[in-house]
């Protein structure tokens, strides 16, 4: 162990650990068969195992009305401590009716399995629209975010959790790093400043260029892919993952990066969860976190920089964690180099920029993205995944 303190403090004050602890463990399994039983969804799976495991501290629970109240109007908690997503478990009509406040309710993952308990505190309705507009910008249902919303039920259930057992990650067990670890390997390195990095995508050489130009001005960078619940149609978490080890491998200091996986699902809010997020790898150890283009927006429903200007709505004081602002970067074909406008002057005929859609367009059509914009080991890794899917 070593005495140095973390090099910044869990938003809130204090990480929070919700796992139950062996004692309280076999008392839940005594019990399981007798408590009122909720089926989880994907989402509410992963938030459940968030909330144990700290990386949505100050969290305890889902949230009780009051703190989601606060959350969809100012993007505070009720104590005012910032916080710009909903954490809330939603349930139909008929679920709720069977259920009392003061209830021990058993949590079950989506396969069925027991995976937690909730002390339920409060029943309480709410309305989609309203949360529809402030946190996702808008009420459409094509937009990914909002049609979860709206196949919700219309009740939530609040209260403190316990997550039965911290399980490996079945897919990526020797990337599950949780944040008393993350602290504890940031602490080991003596890194003083360490920034994060959230990803859903398969990595380009955008994505390599503002973690390098991050890594020049910090001690570390944490790589912090998400493996939980995306869209249907993103590139699946274990492809994004091994393009990641390739990466790691040839064009990494290896002494200075970490990775580890944020089991965490996407909401695709844009702006409010570039916040969440930022705030998510604060409570990993981050002081600073990356935001650059669109940061998890979908579609045209956010303004390329929207989820910049949001942090001005904050006192950095208070959020804790240092937004590092990159521009829309690119390969500049006159600089022969990766670039923003903010450092060549070329215009944009002579810059190389591949949207998402169209590499996944390519890669049908069994085409590699170019080297500007891929690096070759990683287009081969997702040519190669595509003609698996296909
Ligand atoms: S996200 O939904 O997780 O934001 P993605 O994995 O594509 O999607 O982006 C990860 C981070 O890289 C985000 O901060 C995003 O804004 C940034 N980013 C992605 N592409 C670019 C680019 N070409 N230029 C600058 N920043 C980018």
């Amino acid at each position: 162990m070593n005495n140095q303190p973390d090099a910044i403090a869990p938003h809130g004050g204090q990480l929070v650990n919700c796992i139950a602890t062996e004692q309280e463990k076999r008392e839940f399994l005594e019990q399981a068969d007798r408590m009122p039983r909720i089926q989880l969804d994907g989402r509410e799976t992963s938030d459940l195992v968030m909330i144990a495991i700290g990386g949505f501290s100050p969290l305890k629970g889902f949230m009780e009305q009051a703190d989601y109240e606060g959350v969809v109007s100012e993007m505070r908690l009720a104590n005012g401590v910032p916080w710009s997503i909903p954490v809330t478990l939603s349930v139909s009509e008929q679920e709720a009716e069977t259920l009392q406040e003061g209830d021990w309710v058993r949590l079950d993952d989506p396969q069925g399995r027991f995976v937690g308990v909730l002390e339920l505190t409060q029943k309480y309705r709410y309305n989609k629209a309203y949360e529809a507009l402030n946190v996702y910008r808008t009420e459409e249902r094509k937009h990914p975010g909002v049609d979860v919303l709206y196949n919700q039920g219309p009740i939530k259930l609040a209260g403190s959790i316990w997550l039965l057992q911290r399980e490996p990650h079945p897919q990526f067990p020797a990337y599950q790093i949780d944040p008393a670890q993350s602290r504890e390997m940031f602490r080991e390195r003596g890194w003083k400043s360490i920034v994060g990095f959230q990803t859903r995508n398969p990595i380009h050489r955008a994505h390599e260029y503002i973690q390098k130009c991050a890594l020049e001005i910090v001690d570390g960078l944490f790589l912090h892919p998400l493996v939980g619940e995306t869209k249907s149609d993103d590139i699946p978490a274990e492809v994004r993952m091994r393009c990641y080890e390739i990466m790691l491998e040839h064009y990494y200091p290896q002494e200075r990066v970490i990775m580890g996986i944020n089991p965490a699902a996407m909401r695709y809010a844009g702006p409010r969860e570039a916040i969440f997020h930022a705030l998510v790898r604060k409570n990993y150890g981050c002081t600073h976190f990356i935001v650059g283009r669109d940061h998890a927006g979908v579609g045209d429903y956010y303004g390329t920089y929207d989820a910049q200007h949001i942090f001005d709505e904050f006192d950095l004081e208070e959020l804790g964690i240092t937004p590092m602002r990159f521009e829309h970067a690119f390969y500049c074909t006159r600089t022969q180099q990766m670039a923003t406008k903010k450092t060549t002057p070329s215009p944009a005929e002579e810059h190389v920029h591949l949207s998402g859609t169209k590499v996944r367009e390519m890669l049908r059509r069994g085409e590699l993205p170019p080297s500007e914009f891929s690096r070759p080991e990683v287009a081969k890794e997702l040519a190669k995944a595509m003609q698996k899917q296909a």
